[in-house]
C-alpha cells in the first residue's frame, strides 16, 4: 500500500501566467457590465435633472448694470403680447408685454391694460439665447402649435427654441416648462425714459446668473 501511494503521480503545479490570464479575461467580461451600469446611472441622473430639477427663476433677480440701450417707444407695446427684439450687452434680447407681473418686470401703473391683464402695463425683458445650447428663442403666440410641435400645452404664448424644442414661460419669469433646457432665460432690466412727452423703454441691466 505504501509503495502504491508513493508511485501515484503528483498533480502538476498551477501555471502562474495561465491563472493571471484567466483572471484578466474574467475582468474583461465584467467591463461591459460596469460600463452599462455607469451609463444607466448617468442616464437616470440626467433624466432626473432635465425633467424634475428645472430651477425657478430668482425672486427677486439680481441685475448687473450695463450700457443702456433704447428698446422702443412705449407706444410700441399697445397690444397684448407686443414684442420688440434688440441687442443688449452684445446679446440678442427681447422685450414683451405680459398679462401678469413677474419679478424683475417693468410695471407702468398709469397705462391701463385690458381686462384680464391685471390693470397695469407689464413689460419684461429676456435674453434670447436658449440656456440649452445657445440657439435663439422666439415668441410663439400659437398655443396649438406649441402643443403639437413642442409637446407643451398651455393657455398663453411662450418663448420657444426650435433647435431641441425647449419651451420657456415668460409669464413665469422665463422658467423652462418643457424640453431639454434646465435653466431659466436670464432677464433684462427695463426702465422708462421721458423726453418731450414721449416715453421710451430702455434696457439697462442683465440678470446675474450662476451658470
Ligand atoms: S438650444 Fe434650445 S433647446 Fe437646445
Amino acid at each position: 500500500m505504501a509503495e502504491q501511494s508513493k508511485s501515484r503521480p503528483t498533480p502538476a503545479a498551477p501555471d502562474a501566467p495561465d491563472v493571471s490570464r484567466r483572471r484578466l479575461v474574467a475582468w474583461l467580461w465584467r467591463l461591459p457590465v460596469l460600463a452599462a451600469l455607469a451609463g444607466a446611472g448617468f442616464g437616470a441622473r440626467e433624466v432626473w435633472r432635465i425633467h424634475f430639477n428645472k430651477p425657478a427663476p430668482a425672486d427677486p433677480p439680481t441685475f448687473e448694470p450695463r450700457e443702456p440701450v433704447t428698446v422702443a417707444p412705449l407706444a410700441h407695446f399697445e397690444a397684448p403680447w407686443s414684442v420688440r427684439e434688440f441687442v443688449f450687452d452684445g446679446r440678442p434680447c427681447l422685450a414683451l408685454r405680459l398679462p401678469v407681473a413677474i419679478p424683475g418686470a417693468l410695471v407702468v401703473p398709469d397705462v391701463q391694460a385690458p381686462e384680464g391683464e391685471g390693470g397695469e402695463l407689464v413689460l419684461a425683458g429676456f435674453s434670447r439665447i436658449c440656456t440649452h445650447q445657445g440657439c435663439l428663442v422666439d415668441l410663439n403666440r400659437d398655443v396649438e402649435a406649441i402643443a403639437f410641435a413642442f409637446n407643451h400645452r398651455g393657455e398663453r404664448p411662450k418663448l420657444t427654441c426650435a433647435c431641441h424644442y425647449s419651451v420657456f414661460d415668460p409669464s413665469r419669469a422665463g422658467r423652462v416648462v418643457s424640453g431639454p433646457a434646465v435653466l431659466p432665460l436670464p432677464r433684462v432690466r427695463l426702465r422708462l425714459e421721458s423726453d418731450d412727452g414721449t416715453r421710451t423703454v430702455v434696457a439697462d441691466g442683465r440678470e446675474r446668473t450662476t451658470s
